[in-house]
């Protein structure tokens, strides 16, 4: 009986531990595309404390008025642009896109 139950769980733990290795370079994938995509303007940490930044007048993308926005709400902010911000839809795959909202909710969760 002992044995029949570990055979079960075994294909559970190694599902597990796959998506925790395929989940660690996308995490760092996003990172990566902020870094190059939007810290010239929102800064490294969001905080928008960058030259450009400041001549846009950028928020803190760490703030609440942010945060409390839904994924879909940021995936299309980001898909679309708004106002002074370009839509990264034709530059960037959708993927990468959800990816990147996902980070700006580690970057609210640092402040
Ligand atoms: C050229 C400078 C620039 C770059 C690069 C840029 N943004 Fe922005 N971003 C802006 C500006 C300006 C706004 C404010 C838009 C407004 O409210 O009119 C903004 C606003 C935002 C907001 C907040 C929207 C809101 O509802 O207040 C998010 C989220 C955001 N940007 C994410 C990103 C992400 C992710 C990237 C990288 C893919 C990025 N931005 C790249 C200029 C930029």
């Amino acid at each position: 009986m002992k044995l029949h139950a570990r055979r079960r769980l075994a294909p559970a733990l190694w599902f597990a531990a796959s998506v925790l290795l395929l989940a660690a370079p996308v995490r760092g994938d996003a990172a990566a595309t902020y870094k190059s995509k939007c810290a010239v303007c929102h800064a490294s940490n969001g905080s928008g404390d960058t030259a450009v930044g400041k001549s846009l007048k950028l928020g803190d993308l760490r703030s609440p008025a942010v945060q409390k926005q839904t994924d879909a709400q940021l995936i299309a902010m980001i898909s679309d642009g708004k106002g002074g911000m370009p839509g990264y839809k034709d530059k960037l795959s959708a993927d990468e896109i959800k990816q990147l909202a996902a980070y700006l909710r580690v970057l609210g969760k640092k402040k």
